[in-house]
């Protein structure tokens, strides 16, 4: 190959000179274009040795050419640029098959990485998927923020693989949306996607709900059991907490990664693993690592490809487009219709937002069914927020006085009947509960289900402690402490 040929196709003047300025700079040659059509005939004719085309054009669109340039010209790589960068244009470029999918605006620098990239390679590329479900589909994720794009090209890019993906992000940024969406697009989505909470299971019930039991294989165990790795055969495992992982079940995991098979609790015969996995953690995992809570191997094994979802308050362009996807979702569930108004979402990106996106949902269904007029104002959203606002400034968060706060106001709720669904009853019994239910499973989970330490820790007496154990319906295994 002599000098590469690039064909630019962007009916935007400005980034034709651009790109045309830039490619030439680097050695290759440019022709550039407008027109989708002008493009298609290029390729048809033979020329060129390397597309670099926008999605919207005013004849047609670049990514309905993608198809039809892979069959006359399957070598021809195809980089994809976009303004309307959601998570479908970017999934869509992936399994048509395009190199790459760069959001605008871009960085020219990268462009031109990606460029030599590119040309580079050979090899025929790997003939794309059947595309799932087309069409003006609901997008399950919100948002267009720089870090969201990079989120949506990550994901593009994972439709077409098995990789073993890691999500780490605060409480309510989205991780099991995202493990959902690799699940939706990817190759599994045939098959079927289970989720497996590590800091919901008893520590020593998660390998039989990991690999299953026998019949008899321990106390209680009446009958064979599949576990989620069977169950996810085929289609996607979902590993939610797994920075909450017990020590012995990691090492267990860890095995099973490392040899594609497993055998359940009790049993003999090894089943292969055929599932891909997502993990996810609102951990630190190389703090927990340095600790000594986490095994750096397992780490290794499962940080293959790393997504790591910013908190809201960090894109904070996305809380707008956010808030109105609430409350559109909340008039479709029969709420009545709202609208935010400039003055509202002003207020609103000025949150911090601890709880992230699902906070922020939980506030707009929330006014949804509580604010009188169509037109939420700024006022409105100060009212609603001051109470927490006023309790941020109050002292370091977990300190008893926030805990009271937090009470009262959720107390304030259940008086004004204005908390979803919690009916104004037993109100005593449930606050109560309430609190107990996180006192006593966080207790014994930090004595890892000693039940013993637990009731010392809690000053409480141990039966006292079984029978709220009981009471509260908190799981934890017999026979321990
Ligand atoms: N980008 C987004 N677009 C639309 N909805 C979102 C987005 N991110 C999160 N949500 C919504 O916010 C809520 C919380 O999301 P999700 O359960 O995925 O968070 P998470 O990170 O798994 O939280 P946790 O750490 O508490 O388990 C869900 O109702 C989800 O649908
Ligand atoms: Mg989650």
């Amino acid at each position: 190959m002599g000098v590469p040929t690039v064909l630019v196709a962007d009916d935007d003047r400005s980034i034709r000179t651009v790109l045309t300025q830039a490619l030439g700079r680097s050695g290759y040659q440019v022709r550039a274009t407008a027109s989708a059509a002008m493009l298609w005939r290029w390729v048809e004719e033979g020329e060129g040795d390397l597309v670099i085309t926008d999605v919207v054009m005013p004849d047609d669109n670049g990514l309905d050419l993608l198809p039809r340039i892979r069959r006359v010209r399957p070598e021809l790589r195809v980089i994809v640029m976009s303004a309307q960068s959601t998570l479908m244009t970017a999934v869509k470029a992936a399994q048509r098959g395009a190199f790459e999918y760069l959001p605008k605006p871009f960085d020219l620098t990268e462009l031109l990485a990606v460029v030599a990239r590119a040309l580079a390679v050979s090899a025929p590329i790997a003939a794309p998927d059947a595309e799932p479900r087309d069409g003006e589909e609901k997008l399950p994720l919100i948002g267009r923020s720089q870090a969201m794009q990079e989120i949506y090209r990550t994901i593009a890019r994972l439709t077409t693989t098995d990789l073993t993906v890691m999500v780490n992000g605060e409480s309510g940024t989205g991780k099991e949306l995202v493990a959902r969406a690799l699940h939706d697009y990817g190759r599994r989505r045939g098959g079927p996607f289970v989720a497996i909470n590590m800091a919901a299971i008893p520590r020593e019930l998660i390998e039989s709900e990991l690999f299953g039991h026998e019949r008899g294989s321990f106390t209680g165990a009446h009958n064979r059991s599949q576990g989620r790795f069977e169950q996810a055969a085929a289609g996607t495992l979902f590993l939610d907490e797994i920075g909450d992982m017990p020590p012995e079940a990691q090492t267990r995991l860890l095995r099973v990664l490392q040899e594609g098979e497993f055998t359940s609790v009790g049993g003999r015969q090894p089943i292969r693993a055929n599932v891909r996995i997502v993990a996810a953690t609102h951990r630190d995992l190389r703090q927990a690592i340095r600790a000594g809570q986490f095994r750096e191997d397992l780490f290794y094994r499962l940080n293959v490809v790393p997504i790591r979802l910013p908190p809201l308050r960090e894109r904070a362009e996305d809380i707008a487009v956010l808030a109105r996807h609430f409350l559109e979702r909340a008039r479709e569930q029969g709420l009545p219709a709202k609208t935010l108004d400039q003055g509202a979402v002003d207020a609103l990106r000025r949150q911090r937002w601890p709880g992230n996106v699902r906070e922020l949902e939980n506030l707009m269904r929330r006014l949804a069914a509580l604010t009188p007029q169509e037109v939420i104002t700024a006022d409105v959203i100060t009212a609603e927020l001051a109470e927490p606002a006023a309790e941020e400034g109050a002292g370091e968060a977990g300190s008893p006085r926030d805990l009271g706060q937090a009470v009262e106001r959720h107390i304030r709720h259940m008086l004004s009947g204005s908390a979803d669904g919690i009916p104004t009853r037993d109100i005593y019994d449930q606050v109560i509960a309430e609190v107990e239910r996180p006192l006593i499973r966080m207790t014994l989970s930090a004595t890892r289900g000693n039940q013993i330490k637990a009731a010392e820790m809690l000053g409480l007496n141990r039966n006292t402690l079984r029978k709220k154990i009981k009471d509260l319906d908190i799981p934890v295994v017999r026979g321990i402490g």
